[in-house]
């Protein structure tokens, strides 16, 4: 019987209504409503074009798909349009700043509630650990460009093994495959062994502080810099598309020819299973639309805009990864691709000798706003969570002047930056795919479960095709995450499993849920 009454304690729900009272209060300690629709999707948009396409898509083309990368971003644009239907849903229905934790609390219980919430620190304070590390490397070329070198020790994660090529300090495993080729060995050149990165976490620094001033500052820097970033995207396509219509003989149809490269025997060494690793690998590209749904409560109409400003920023986004990794492709062999700056090294390719400056200035600035969603994304769901008690008071805490949960932002930046200054980019990269697919299944049964549980509810918007499209979602995620590394799915285990001794060490004694049963 005590066991029964456990079990039912642990799957309570917060009622749908008192969230929707929570999303309406105003004064202040609550989030100032400044985000109109246009702010939404350029905040999905900044969050989503990043390390994905700037860095990633380089090495899963080269290790995995081959040319057939663009199936890849297919297929994982595809799980992330299903699962993007269901975070819309759940986003007009309940806007409140949680994002999927919230869904969760409404729909599934308190338990999966601090499991999302708990999985989600993956999503987004990774996910901004990972792409400080993308950027570092841009930022890393750039300076070396005009001259600037910064000792290479502070310049990986410890254990990265440097060479000086050319006048460059440069990671060994970039550019392994360029000295092969040349017939230079490199143990022949000067080397050095990274201990920190200094650049990443110094990037994590600037953007915390710029978050803790406040919302409307940034996301008016974000629309800024979306523009750029948007624009050197533009640019590249424009560049590589010419290239290739003038070139169709050295580049389509060499470099395509072999559209999907025989499989090895491995399992995801190119072939049909290539393109499902290098799926998972460059679903990271997309993630960043769900973060609009964590500005709910800074959205002036949510329940009109939130819909827009996902599906919006997932649809340009998915249009523009197609034709970039199409473009690369092209133009260069992809066996040439697995480098930390693949769309610069694409349009040197074109000779456009000033195209790869503005592709790493580009990348610099751009990279910027995906860390800073990331991080107002993970500071917001700690805001939630410590609101409904399950971590505590001080996380939710506002300040009274920039209205902004500022404790939460500055602990979250400072952790972000240590990891991204310790932790190789892979590692960062496929524990936030992993996070967030199962932040995907959880999502996508959560609307399937609320349809029936309450559909009398009134749904601004509403996923089409239920329980079609949840079903679907929550099989490609799956099929996503059983492509990724055995290593992968241990460290999600170790994290979930500390997740727990949390929960039950602190937060269910805490919870105001339980405490009001
Ligand atoms: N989608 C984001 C990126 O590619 C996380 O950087």
């Amino acid at each position: 019987m005590a066991s029964n009454t456990k079990s039912t304690k642990l799957l309570a729900t917060k009622p749908i209504d008192l969230l929707l009272a929570e999303s309406k209060e105003t004064g202040e300690h609550s989030l100032k409503r400044a985000l109109g629709r246009l702010n939404l999707i350029t905040l999905g948009i900044g969050a989503i074009i990043g390390a994905g396409i700037f860095v990633l898509t380089g090495a899963a083309a080269a290790n995995y798909a081959g040319p057939a990368i663009v199936l890849s971003f297919v297929l994982a644009g595809v799980a992330c349009l299903f699962a993007g239907l269901c975070y819309a849903e759940f986003a007009s229905l309940i806007p409140v700043a949680g994002s999927a934790y919230t869904y969760g609390y409404a729909t599934l219980g308190e338990i999966f509630a601090w499991i999302i919430g708990w999985d989600l620190i993956l999503e987004y304070a990774f996910g901004a650990a990972t792409v400080a590390v993308g950027w570092s490397g841009y930022a890393l070329s750039f300076l070396q460009d005009f001259g600037i070198y910064i000792p290479p020790q502070l310049t990986g994660s410890p254990g990265t093994v440097l060479v000086q090529f050319q006048g460059h300090w440069e990671h060994l495993d970039h550019i392994k495959n360029t000295l092969l080729a040349r017939g230079i060995d490199a143990s022949a050149l000067p080397h050095m062994t990274a201990d920190f990165n200094l650049i990443a976490f110094l990037a994590i620094a600037v953007v915390t502080t710029v978050l803790v001033i406040g919302i409307k500052e940034s996301a008016n820097l974000n629309s800024a810099v979306v523009i750029v970033k948007l624009a050197i995207v533009l640019l590249f396509i424009g560049i590589a598309g010419v290239y290739v219509f003038q070139h169709p003989s050295t580049t389509i149809a060499i470099n395509w020819k072999e559209f999907i490269p025989q499989n090895t025997g491995e399992f995801g060494k190119y072939g049909w299973s290539g393109i499902a690793r290098a799926a998972s690998v460059i679903f990271f590209a997309y993630i960043g639309f769900d973060a609009v749904s964590t500005a709910a409560q800074e959205a002036k109409n949510p329940q009109k805009d939130m819909p827009i400003g996902i599906m919006g920023s997932l649809l340009v986004c998915t249009i523009l990864y197609i034709l970039v990794s199409g473009l690369l492709t092209a133009i260069v062999p992809y066996t040439a691709l697995n480098v930390s700056d693949p769309v610069a090294v694409g349009i040197d390719a074109t000779g456009v000798r000033w195209g790869s400056f503005m592709v790493k200035a580009g990348a610099i600035f751009g990279l910027g706003t995906v860390m800073l969603v990331m991080l107002l994304g993970q500071s917001r769901v700690f805001y939630s969570m410590s609101r409904d008690g399950l971590l505590p008071q001080w996380a939710g805490k506002v300040h009274p002047r920039f209205r902004t949960p500022y404790i939460s932002t500055i602990t979250v930046g400072l952790f972000v930056a240590i990891f991204s200054a310790l932790l190789p980019i892979n590692i960062l990269g496929e524990l936030v795919s992993i996070g967030t697919l199962l932040a995907f299944v959880i999502v996508c049964a959560g609307v399937w479960i609320l349809r029936v549980r309450r559909p009398e509810l009134e749904r601004p918007f509403k996923t089409p095709l239920v329980p079609l499209v949840p079903i679907l979602g929550i099989l490609i995620s799956l099929g996503l995450m059983a492509s990724l590394p055995l290593d992968t799915w241990l460290r999600l285990i170790v994290w979930l499993i500390i997740g727990m001794a949390i929960y039950f060490g602190y937060s269910r004694k805490h919870s105001k849920l339980q405490n009001s049963l």
